[in-house]
């Protein structure tokens, strides 16, 4: 157990890095592994170790780890506009974090939804740097509190993935202040993250790992952050550059780009001891705020219960709670628990995309489908499920129940090592149908790997075989044996986000035994087994879905991206849903009698049907209870209270930033502080940021506003509940500078849950931050004043305009 005296630290510190040559102190300022930091005995430094973030924890496996629970994303949090719910979610993150014995998560990810095709925009909350900022407050503070640090991240302008390594992102000064760098400022003065992650792009040509204006005037001068700088994995690609940039931390390790170099570097004098000595302060700092120095940290006695009752129940309600009602005509939703026989149609209904792609992906012990979820609530006999048209290009790997380990009958499947003359170095059970090859890991001198597994079916059944890792494979099964070679995405990370994958359609038996060997391939991947129902094909999926929903009272329609859209390392091309997924809402829509569309998505996508269905609940990425979460919201059992934090553009190429390609390697932000909503003014996008109609209907009235000189610092509002239910209003505050070239933009908001016919007073604090303009020749902020306030249910539902004049 570490013990100092929080005022004798700095001294314990410096005499820690006293009893260290240059040598031992500069290898600790390189990760030990991939997530993990080197201990150091001799100055009583142990190990830290760290995961990914955001809205999970994945642990120190990149596939086939420990269970975790799956949160709701990000954007399904944040359209809760509720800072209690990041206290939650640091809640439960912590009691994760503490189960699996690690002391950082790697998040809250605070980049803004600058182009809605940015591929990693369901990791973020908001287009809204005041809303983001507050929601990573309320998260960070929530475990830290719970003494697991968090960080930041990805400082700064990591907005989109295309050529994310080396896109050099040319922002104006006053867009990278106002926007970009708010939610950062706001968490770092209002919460403090142990740590802030240095992002892979440069900004304004520096790398952002390098970038001394940014990390070493902005954040640790200006904003005076006592905290650790740590790079994202594999950014750095330089010594002396980045070491006096103010970067801390070299992620991951033990390998990269400072070690010896960084020495050398110190003794040719291109980087002062004293910049070392000041790296290694702030990581001693660091690991003191975790329990890792002086000493080792307290035993933790937490148990992980990602599948206990009181989690799940709690995980439906974060979920439910924030989807989104965004269309709703006569009153079609929330659907009656008794009625006449419903409809449930399409892909996401069985295979629900519960979260993105990439880092951000963790292993959840369940993941309730919105078929499964609609037949629970509703009663298997009132529904009637039909499979929708494809919505992938690669097949996912195998549920571990669709298959079993041929020696031991467990679900999963037997993964074996080889050497190259062919004898077993290992062989293993796994209980998941995908595994990490690392280089430190059991898997990674074998000269082969063979992953085999018996099909677990009811009946013979025509089946999709196949395998999915960058690689060579030789693939067999009964009637099946092929020879294919799968290719790598470029880049670091290449071969693990965005696995290739491969399937074949064979009829099978039960047990029918699948065997894939793949050589060994320099490099990490994961790799995995496809094994799933041949689908319908469209043609039949359509004509399937239209026969059903002619029989039934009510269509429900579950359409939505996939990982293929929404994933780190790629952005989209279109918001179009993939596949034909249009054409069967249409033909659903052009016979039942009623068609409500789920839509299982994180960020926007284009709904060119809205027209012709009754209503829409935007679900997103829902967690580990999708379909108990959708079912409730639908049903009405919780209230799909959530407000867009994204506004949704009606066609592609709509929008002040839409671009995510770089031009000769630079990204040009040219629409400025125009982003989202500030960028819509005059013209009028599918749905406005803040929208939501919940199941509530309001009356607003006597509004009022504190304000000094044209700056708001708070507002009030009385709003009555006219409807017949008890519902959440999200009152939204924006703000009118009295010049009219400055956006509109929200300056503040406020929650309240009130019965049918009561009325309640609802007090929005007005933050100043995003009331000042910065002057870029004086380097300094100055109030903006405003000519007036709106007092919102969304910018497309303004109740009240309060003008405010000099004196207010
Ligand atoms: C991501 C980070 C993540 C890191 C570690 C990177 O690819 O950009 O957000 O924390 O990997 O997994």
């Amino acid at each position: 157990m570490t013990g100092y005296d929080e005022g004798e630290l700095p001294i314990v510190i410096d005499k820690a890095i006293g009893a260290l040559d240059l040598a031992r102190k500069v290898r600790l300022l390189t990760g030990a592994a991939m997530f993990a930091l080197p201990a150091e005995p001799a100055i009583g430094l142990s190990e830290v170790r760290m995961s990914d973030g955001p809205t999970g924890l994945r642990g120190a496996e990149l596939a086939g780890g420990r269970k975790s629970c799956l949160l709701p994303n990000a954007t399904l949090l944040a359209q809760h506009w509720d800072v209690g719910v990041a206290e939650q979610v640091g809640e439960l993150l912590a009691d994760e974090a503490a189960a699996h014995d690690v002391h950082v998560v790697l998040g809250p990810t605070i980049n803004l939804h600058r182009s809605p095709l940015g591929g990693r925009l369901f990791e973020a909350f908001s287009e809204d740097p005041l809303l983001s900022g507050a929601l990573a407050t309320g998260y960070v503070r929530s475990l830290q509190a719970r003494g697991v640090a968090t960080s930041a991240k990805h400082f700064l302008a990591n907005e989109s993935e295309t050529e994310r390594f080396t896109v050099d992102c040319a922002i104006d000064e006053r867009t990278v202040r106002e926007l970009y760098l708010l939610p950062f400022e706001m968490v770092v003065t209002d919460a403090h993250p142990w740590s802030v992650m240095a992002a892979y792009n440069r900004v304004n040509g520096t790398p952002a790992t390098e970038h001394g204006e940014l990390i070493n005037d902005v954040l640790k001068g200006e904003w005076d952050y006592d905290g650790l700088v740590m790079s994202d994995w594999f950014a750095t690609n330089s010594t002396t550059a980045s070491a006096n940039g103010g970067l801390d931390l070299v992620m991951p390790g033990p390998e990269g780009p400072w070690g010896d170099a960084l020495v050398a570097a110190v003794e040719a004098g291109e980087v002062a001891e004293e910049t070392i000595d000041e790296h290694l302060r702030r990581l001693l700092r660091f690991a003191a705020r975790i329990g890792c120095f002086p000493g080792e940290p307290a035993p933790r006695t937490a148990s992980a219960t990602p599948d206990s009752p009181p989690t799940r129940q709690r995980l439906r309600r974060l979920a439910a709670g924030g989807m989104t009602v965004l269309v709703n005509r006569d009153e079609t939703l929330p659907l009656t628990a008794s009625g006449g026989p419903i409809a449930v149609i399409g892909r996401h209904a069985f295979d629900t995309v519960a979260q993105g792609g990439g880092s951000a992906q963790i292993r959840p012990p369940h993941v309730v489908g919105i078929a499964d979820g609609l037949s629970g609530a509703l009663g298997a006999e009132r529904v009637s499920v039909v499979d929708g048209v494809e919505v992938r290009t690669r097949p996912i790997a195998a549920l571990p129940d669709a298959v079993r380990d041929p020696e031991t009958g467990e679900s999963g499947m037997r993964v074996t090592a080889r050497d190259a003359s062919g004898q077993v170095l290992e062989s293993r059970h796994v209980d998941a149908t995908e595994v990490e090859v690392v280089e430190d890991g059991w898997l990674g001198s074998a000269a082969s790997i063979e992953l085999s597994a018996e099909l677990v079916l009811d009946a013979p059944a025509r089946t999709r075989i196949g395998v999915r890792g960058p690689g060579r494979w030789e693939l067999t099964a009964p009637g099946l044996r092929e020879e294919l070679e799968l290719h790598r995405s470029p880049g670091p990370g290449g071969g693990l986000h965005r696995p290739p994958a491969r399937g074949f359609d064979v009829e099978q038996s039960p047990g029918a035994r699948i065997n894939a060997v793949t050589r060994a391939d320099s490099g990490m991947r994961i790799i995995g087994l496809v094994a799933a129902p041949a689908p319908p094909s469209d043609d039949e999926a359509i004509r399937a879905a239209t026969a059903a929903a002619c029989e039934s009272e009510v269509a429900v329609v579950v359409v939505g991206f996939t990982q293929e859209q929404e994933t780190e390392g790629v952005d989209k091309t279109t918001l179009a849903l993939p596949g034909r997924q249009d054409e069967l809402v249409r033909a659903v829509a052009a016979v039942a009698e009623r068609t409500v569309v789920v839509v299982n998505a994180a960020t926007p996508a284009l709904i060119p049907w809205i027209d012709d269905v009754d209503a829409v609940l935007w679900a997103g990425l829902p967690g580990q209870e999708a379909g108990d979460a959708v079912a409730a919201a639908l049903l009405g059992e919780v209230e799909p209270a959530g407000r867009l934090v994204t506004t949704f553009p009606a066609a592609d190429g709509d929008g002040p930033a839409w671009n995510t390609t770089p031009t000769d390697g630079v990204l040009t932000y040219a629409e400025g502080g125009g982003v989202g909503y500030r960028g819509w003014a005059g013209r009028e996008p599918l749905f406005w940021f803040g929208h939501g109609l919940g199941y509530g209907t309001w009356r607003y009235e006597s509004a009022e506003a504190v304000a000094e000189h044209g700056i708001a610092r708070s507002a009030r509002v009385e709003v009555t509940n006219i409807g017949d239910r008890t519902s959440r209003e999200v009152v939204q505050v924006y703000a009118r500078p009295a010049d009219p070239d400055e956006p509109i933009r929200l300056i503040g908001w406020a929650g309240a849950r009130v019965e049918p016919g009561r009325t309640a007073t609802v007090e929005a604090p007005c933050d100043q931050r995003v009331q000042r303009r910065w002057d870029p020749e004086q380097r300094t902020w100055n109030p903006l004043p405003n000519a007036e306030l709106l007092i919102a249910r969304g910018l497309g539902d303004v109740r009240l305009t309060l003008p405010l004049t000099e004196e207010n």
